[in-house]
């Protein structure tokens, strides 16, 4: 059996993880109740153009306490990779001296209906809810182009296949005018199931069965 989410959230370690982008190391690992200042202060310093594509105009202070608050409660697993020069942090982090982090990863472990599961279908996709991730990266803007999403890729493909997933999809999809994270997905083996359109505009369904 995968371990819950709880199960993670009481042990992260599994999630922890080195990798390199163009030679710089990151430290990978779940978020943790102690990264709160760190999650309001990568929100803050995201650019406009990077909060339009992630998460859009929500309050950093109010969704870092949201998304600390779901560690461990819901459906949702994040990933949260730490700039270099703090990789000698491992876990805990005093709170005069928290965490700068260079990404983060949303993974949600379920499929709501009248979200993708529901896109999907439209295509004559059906997505298993037990084995397909919805996945979302975000690198802060200093550390676009390093191939630090791409370096965060295995590690969020190794979360996923924890749980037991082997498929992931876009988390909301991508927005159609996002063509750096277009090409990036495609990159990386993405393909495209279909297009939709939705409060934020027009928007890119895009699958990938785990490599
Ligand atoms: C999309 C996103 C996650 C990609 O992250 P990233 O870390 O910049 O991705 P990578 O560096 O791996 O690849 C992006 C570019 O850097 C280039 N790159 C990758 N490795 C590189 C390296 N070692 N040296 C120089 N450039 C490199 C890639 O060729 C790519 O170029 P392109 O934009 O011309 O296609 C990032 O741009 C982002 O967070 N955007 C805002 C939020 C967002 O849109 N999220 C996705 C929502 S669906």
């Amino acid at each position: 059996m995968p371990p819950t989410i709880a199960a993670l959230a009481a042990d992260p370690s599994p999630l922890t993880r080195t990798v390199t982008a163009r030679g710089i190391p990151f430290l990978v690992r779940a978020l943790l109740p102690e990264d709160r200042a760190a999650l309001t202060g990568f929100l803050t310093g995201l650019s406009a153009t990077s909060r339009r594509y992630w998460h859009g105009d929500t309050d950093p202070a109010d969704a870092a306490a949201d998304w600390i608050d779901a560690i461990g409660r819901y459906d949702k697993l994040r990933l949260v990779a730490h700039c270099p020069d703090q990789l000698t942090e491992t876990t805990a982090h005093p709170p005069d001296r928290p965490a700068d982090l260079a990404g983060v990863i949303d993974l949600s472990f379920c499929l709501p209906d009248g979200y993708e599961i529901t896109r999907y279908a439209g295509y004559g996709i059906t997505l298993d809810p037990a084995r397909t991730v919805r996945f979302g990266p975000c690198v802060a803007d200093r550390w676009q182009g390093h191939g630090l999403a791409a370096a965060l890729l295995p590690a969020a493909y190794a979360a996923a296949r924890l749980l037991g997933c082997d498929r992931a999809v876009l988390f909301g999809g991508v927005q159609a005018t996002n063509h750096r994270a277009r090409r990036f997905y495609q990159r990386h083996g993405f393909t495209e199931a279909g297009t939709f359109t939705d409060e934020h505009g027009d928007g890119v369904d895009m699958l990938l069965d785990l490599p």
